[in-house]
């Protein structure tokens, strides 16, 4: 297959890169760089430096690349993804997501790119009525971040109707880990996910782990999530894209582990291997107690199994960072 990977030079493109590369795909990455990093583009993969929002740039790489080749797949991974600053800045993330969404859509159909495979998350249940996700729940986002996703979901959906798209829509659950060879993982100025935040501390980064209530109604008090190595996440992309080229389908899918761990058990088993100090803190506002992903459809559709454990996920993060220290 030859792909575009919007957005690869970032932390969950540059790992699905390398999943296409190895299996022997060829891979474009077209990023404008805003979080992601030029050191994370795989060395096979073609890059240009460019933003989603401008179309002349987007058409202008289409063109050079289409003449080499057409392309089979688009995979957009790009856009502004912190909880907490989509709420003080939801103009930002409706321009970026959004609009950006827009963007690319009217140019790939132009050029008649007509698969997609769109980064989703979990965001867009909001606070779920149930422990475990299935895709057919309502969606009700409850911060700007999870709608712009969601309204991307439903943009997609009726460009697909009206110019003949396929799409493969995945919404992730927590997402951690990093390559095994860890030339990638997870580097971002602002990190707000809980396993970097362990690993930082053990690290000796920050002077305190922080863990955000005590009181959630569940067996040990704190939050429940679903934790999917990013290696697990990026080979269900390549699945995905393999399965819109064999079919005439469309699909939404979650991507998790299926199983959740507590904070309280995310930490325990860091304190297996690691020494960190923690303390217990009060509750953040709108985290939801219990999130887990239901994958049955990942799994019946796409033929998709998760391999790589917790410990595997806490271990691979931790060696990444301590690389980065050059440790
Ligand atoms: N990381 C997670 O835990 C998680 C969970 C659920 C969903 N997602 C979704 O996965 C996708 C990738 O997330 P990530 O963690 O890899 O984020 P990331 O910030 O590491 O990657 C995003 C990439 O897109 C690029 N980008 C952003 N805006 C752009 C624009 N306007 N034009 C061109 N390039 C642009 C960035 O430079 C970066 O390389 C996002 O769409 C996000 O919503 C992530």
């Amino acid at each position: 297959m030859k792909v575009l990977v919007v957005g690869g030079a970032g932390y969950i493109g540059s790992h699905t890169v390398y999943e296409l590369v190895r299996a022997g795909h060829q891979v474009v990455v077209y990023d404008n760089l805003s979080s992601g990093l030029m050191k994370n583009v795989h060395p096979k993969a073609q890059f240009y430096l460019g933003d989603i929002l401008d179309q002349e740039s987007l058409s202008s790489m289409l063109e050079a690349e289409t003449t080499k080749g057409a392309f089979d797949v688009a995979m957009h991974f790009a856009a502004k993804l912190i909880v907490e600053e989509s709420v003080s800045q939801p103009l930002a993330y409706y321009h970026n997501n959004v609009e950006g969404l827009r963007s690319l859509l009217s140019v790939l159909i132009k050029h008649s790119v007509r698969r997609l495979v769109f980064s989703s998350t979990a965001a867009v249940y909001g606070q779920p009525a149930t422990n475990i996700c299935l895709e057919s729940d309502p969606t009700i986002p409850i911060n700007p971040y999870g709608e712009t996703k969601l309204a991307c979901e439903k943009m997609i959906q009726w460009v697909a109707a009206a110019h003949d798209l396929q799409f493969c829509i995945l919404r992730y659950f927590n997402v951690a880990g990093a390559d095994a060879s860890l030339e990638i993982g997870l580097q971002h100025d602002q990190l707000t996910h809980l396993i970097p935040l362990i690993m930082q501390t053990a690290l000796g980064q920050r002077d305190m782990f922080y863990i955000f209530g005590s009181d959630y109604d569940t067996p040990d008090g704190t939050c429940i999530r679903d934790y999917i190595h990013v290696t697990d996440l990026a080979q269900a992309h390549v699945l995905g894209a393999e399965y819109l080229l064999k079919t005439d389908e469309s699909l939404i899918a979650n991507l998790g582990s299926g199983s959740g761990y507590s904070v309280r058990q995310v930490l325990d088993t860091t304190l297996r291997f690691l020494d960190l100090p923690y303390e217990y803190t009060s509750r953040r506002p709108g985290d939801p107690a219990c999130l887990i992903a239901d994958i049955t459809h990942a799994r019946e559709v796409l033929g998709w199994q998760p391999k790589l454990d917790l410990q595997t996920i806490l271990q691979s993060d931790y060696d990444f960072r301590k690389k980065l220290m050059g440790g």
